[in-house]
């Protein structure tokens, strides 16, 4: 077999698989989903999702690429001959993610920068909208906003020089300082936020259970679909990364730690994130449910709100904040960009140089259109495809096409088992077999449904 690129150690791959899992899902859809879909009672369809579904996938995918050593469309193809474009898929979604997660770690990092002044003034939607993304005014150049474009490519040049440099040198050494960085500082940010006054209504807003929600199927779907989106299952990522595998890793055992890690993230970050909307109702004397936002405008619009009310160390805080969610989308932004990397050095037999190049280079320059005035109309509808579409098909090609096509479930069981200490048994295949092509097949269905009415 050909000479593969391998991780230098067991942790070093364990980080650069929880530095994919651990991103902007953590930190600002997590939250909002739990609190939108039963508050406190939602952890249980959740960590029945991480059980059923999200580990057992996971186990899967590090033992597809483990076994047949290839990136996604080549592993999948190793499986059964028909499966390749699965992995093509798959790739293709990672590559449209990576055009517009460059744009939004360009943002994090402007506001970074401006944590310290507080440069979104008292009106921070209005800043963020009109100054900042200039969504309202023509740009003076081209269109394009400098301020968003020069980060974007920086940052485009800092991912294309890891992916340069390689699995061991590359990949794995970002993330082995990003990662624990990552959690140092969310640490910090997370202390900081419950112990601001108001932080205790916002906990138990966010943990209070509403148990009639369980019932609720749409309950069921929100929770399977945050555990695959969050531990980046079905996008060609960790059967990439687990292609690089040691012959001898423990793979069943890889799969729950980086389950459980990013869970824990996940739970760190919705406390801090509550703790911080508690502080800003009470201080700005409005109802809780009207602080509660997910995604760009809690980031973008909510927490520079958070970061004026703040009676001390208001910048620090900001920055703190600003800084972890460019850490965390720079390691999930490395992951998506190896897959196709991967992908394209296998299929066109290439150098890792020309296929980061190519590969990368051509995301890049995609990637200038969320610089432009109208970039952020353009990222929501192209995430709203790939949220509802891309991501649900992509997990449910891949496991019905391995359970029920190549029933090639025993075959990875005998796989995972030979080099694993927890032996997967029938309960596994079951889970792969029904319980997920099931879910993933109602949340198509719920996502058509919904374009409908
Ligand atoms: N898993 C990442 C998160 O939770 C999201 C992601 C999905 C990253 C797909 C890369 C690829 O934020
Ligand atoms: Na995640």
């Amino acid at each position: 077999m050909e000479n593969r690129s391998q991780w230098g150690t067991r942790l070093g791959f364990l980080l650069a698989a929880m530095g994919s899992a651990i991103g902007l899902g953590n930190i600002w859809r997590f939250p909002a989903t739990a609190y939108e879909n039963g508050g406190g009672a939602f952890f249980i369809p959740y960590l029945f999702a991480l059980l059923t579904a999200g580990i057992p996938l996971l186990i899967m995918e590090y033992t597809i690429g483990h076994k047949y050593r290839g990136s996604a469309p080549r592993s999948l193809g190793r499986v059964s001959k028909g499966f390749e474009w699965i992995g093509w898929w798959q790739v293709l979604v990672s590559f449209v993610i990576s055009t517009y997660y460059g744009a939004i770690i360009a943002w994090a990092i402007m506001y970074s920068y401006y944590s310290f002044g507080q440069a979104w003034g008292d009106d921070t939607t209005a800043f963020f909208m009109g100054d900042f993304l200039q969504m309202t005014d023509p740009g003076a150049f081209g269109g394009l906003v400098p301020t968003i474009l020069i980060p974007l490519v920086i940052i485009w040049l800092f991912v294309l020089g890891i992916l340069l440099a390689g699995v061991k040198k590359g990949i794995e050494l970002a993330n082995k300082i990003f990662i624990p960085l990552l959690a140092v500082l969310f640490l910090i940010i997370v202390i900081r936020a419950v112990t601001l006054p108001g932080a205790a209504q916002g906990l138990n807003e966010f943990f209070q259970p509403n148990w009639s929600e369980i019932m609720n199927g749409s309950v069921w779907v929100a929770a399977y679909g945050q555990i695959f989106f969050s531990l980046s299952i079905g996008f060609a990522i960790m059967i990439t990364y687990s292609s690089y595998l040691h012959k001898k890793s423990d793979i069943t055992n890889n799969a729950f730690i980086t389950g459980f890690g990013n869970s824990s993230f996940e739970l760190l970050a919705g406390i801090g994130v509550f703790g911080a909307l508690g502080f800003m109702a009470q201080s700005t004397g409005q109802e809780f449910t009207e602080v509660v936002q997910d995604g760009v405008m809690l980031a973008f619009s909510v927490f520079p709100q958070i970061v004026n009310e703040m009676p001390v160390m208001s910048g620090l805080f900001g920055f703190l904040f600003f800084i972890s969610l460019t850490l965390a989308g720079l390691s999930s932004l490395i992951s998506i960009s190896e897959t196709y990397v991967a992908g394209i050095q296998e299929k066109f037999n290439v150098s890792r140089t020309a296929s980061v190049l190519v590969g990368g280079g051509l995301a890049a320059v995609i990637s200038i259109a969320y610089a432009s005035q109208g970039g952020l109309v353009l990222l929501d509808t192209v995430d709203y495809f790939i949220n509802n579409y891309g991501i649900a098909l992509a997990g449910l090609f891949e496991v019905v096409a391995v359970a029920w096509f190549a029933r090639g479930l025993k075959d990875l069981q005998n796989h995972a088992n030979s080099v694993s200490d927890i032996q997967l048994g029938g309960w596994w295949r079951f889970c792969l077999g029904v319980i997920t092509p099931i879910v993933l097949g109602s949340m198509m269905l719920q996502n058509i449904r919904n374009e409908v009415v």
